[in-house]
């Protein structure tokens, strides 16, 4: 075994990212649960590299505010005018302490790499002793890459940019994939001797290796098993298919896990998001963030998930949830909205067209239908009656309204918070609750009814509606005085 080598990692993300068209710095982009620039990162830190720097510049502040997010021991160094991937390299070794040992340059876009890879580069570069290894990939099309030049046997020579290739290079499918393994002393060395003799006129990062081999130091290309490890990304229909690679990768290694996905080319599973065995993922469903299933949940059809865990047994039906806590074998759904805060016991129910938010249901407790329940607290085993609606917010400050347990509250509801209703107490449908009702009462809150007989007959006769009361025995009364007008209003 080597004995440790110092490793330092640099990675690129200076550049614009002109293709994209975006306010927003291409590395930032997000896909499938992190930025381009932290699937990166995130293949890389299987090097337990001594220190790691990104080159920043169209976008430094937001580049920057990123980093401090994601990998706050990452070193930014600013790139103020971006001219090449080896001038970038160069003002990052300048900006560190005189390095040796490894430097592992990385290309900020390309988010497929697995750390495994880029392990197995950078550990056959070391025990090869080599001035560089570069991977390669063999792809169909490769244009706009780098290609590799190999001499007669088959040795690395160098690389040529698209541009500036012959007609007869650009026939070569092999390409650089941006990602490489130096020796520190020889890289700073050979960088200082980088010109910009070329059609962009920016000092590319790629003349290092063929600088080395024309000096007699031993450069190594690697061909990466899946050249699809190696896509960068330079426009948004790029980074639509670079996403449809990841889905099925990450939907792949889940169901080999035990996960069942009815329709994986409709199921979008950020990578942060872990599933537990046998849980179900049915089609057209999206799992973001910091989502968790347990095991034997059931999402889908149609969920969208934002950093929500599901419990064990639970069932998630066409909802959309956002920082929602779903306890054991509770029933979600269809066509419910959970919002941050929600919070549900074990065996509760949020039925069809309900609205969540900032609210706890004890075990058991249930809101089936039609209602919103914003800053609520409802005991377990209450059941709340359909149209049911949490009056949370007077216009200045939000109100809570606590529920007790056991309780029964009638259909159309308005709990005007604050108030409480106790346990076991019931309300009578349509009131709207704007005082406590004690344990055990029934809180009535509504105008009493009254009917005026033969109105239809005498103010709507000759409809259809008087034809049917007449059929059905009513009889015109006699008319009050002011010939029914004010029962009308
Ligand atoms: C580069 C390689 C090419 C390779 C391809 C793989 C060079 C000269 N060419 O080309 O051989 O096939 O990547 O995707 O290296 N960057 C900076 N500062 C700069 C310029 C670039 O930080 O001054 C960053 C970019 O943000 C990007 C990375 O370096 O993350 C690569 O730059 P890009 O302009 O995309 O290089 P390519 O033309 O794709
Ligand atoms: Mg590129």
């Amino acid at each position: 075994m080597s004995q440790h080598v110092p490793r330092t990692v640099i990675v690129l993300a200076a550049g614009q990212g002109k293709r994209m068209k975006s306010d927003l710095p291409k590395v930032l982009h997000p896909l499938l649960g992190r930025t381009l620039v932290g699937h990166v990162l995130a293949a890389a830190a299987a090097l337990d590299a001594d220190r790691t720097a990104v080159v920043v510049g169209h976008g430094a502040e937001q580049v920057t505010g990123h980093l401090r997010d994601i990998a706050p021991a990452a070193i930014p160094v600013r790139q103020v005018e971006q001219n090449g991937t080896g001038h970038a390299v160069r003002i990052a070794l300048e900006s560190l302490p005189p390095l040796a040992g490894t430097v592992v340059v990385l290309n900020g876009d390309v988010p497929l790499l697995r750390p495994e890879t880029v392990a197995g580069l950078v550990r056959e570069h070391e025990a090869a002793g080599a001035a560089a290894t570069v991977l390669t990939a063999e792809v169909a099309d490769p244009t706009g890459l780098g290609r590799v030049i190999r001499g007669a046997g088959g040795a690395f020579e160098r690389i040529v940019e698209d541009r500036d290739a012959t007609d007869a290079q650009r026939g070569v499918r092999e390409i650089n994939a941006g990602i490489y393994a130096f020796d520190a002393l020889r890289l700073t060395a050979t960088l200082a001797k980088l010109s910009s003799d070329n059609d962009q006129g920016e000092e590319y990062l790629t003349d290092v290796l063929g600088l080395l081999v024309g000096a007699d130091e031993p450069v190594a290309a690697h061909v990466a098993h899946d050249p699809q490890e190696t896509l960068g990304c330079n426009d948004r229909a790029e980074l639509a298919s670079l996403r449809r690679l990841l889905r099925d990768r990450v939907n792949t290694a889940w169901m080999r896990s035990g996960v069942t996905l009815l329709d994986p080319a409709t199921t979008w599973i950020d990578v942060s998001v872990t599933l537990g065995r046998d849980s179900v993922v049915e089609a057209n469903s999206q799992l973001y963030g910091d989502t968790h299933l347990a095991p034997g949940a059931t999402v889908g059809p149609d969920v969208t998930l934002v950093d929500t865990t599901v419990g064990a047994g639970a069932t998630v039906v066409r909802a959309h949830a956002v920082g929602a806590r779903i306890g054991e074998q509770v029933s979600v759904g269809p066509y419910a909205y959970l919002r941050p805060g929600s919070t549900l016991g074990r065996k509760a129910k949020i039925g069809t067209f309900v609205e969540t938010k900032n609210s706890e249901l004890g075990e058991g407790a249930k809101v089936p239908h039609l209602s919103y329940v914003g800053d609520a607290t409802i005991g377990e085993q209450t059941n709340i009656g359909a149209a049911t609606v949490f009056v949370n917010y007077d216009g200045v400050v939000k109100n809570r309204t606590v529920i007790g347990r056991h309780a029964r509250t009638g259909a159309d509801n308005m709990f005007v918070a604050p108030v409480e209703v106790g346990d076991g107490a019931y309300t009578a449908a349509g009131s709207v609750i704007t005082q406590d009702v004690p344990p055990g009462a029934l809180g009535v809150a509504r105008g009493h009814q009254r009917n005026i007989d033969g109105w239809v007959q005498r103010r709507r006769a000759g409809t259809p509606a008087a034809e049917a009361a007449a059929r059905a025995g009513a009889t015109p009364s006699v008319a009050p005085e002011d010939g029914g007008r004010a029962a009308a209003q």
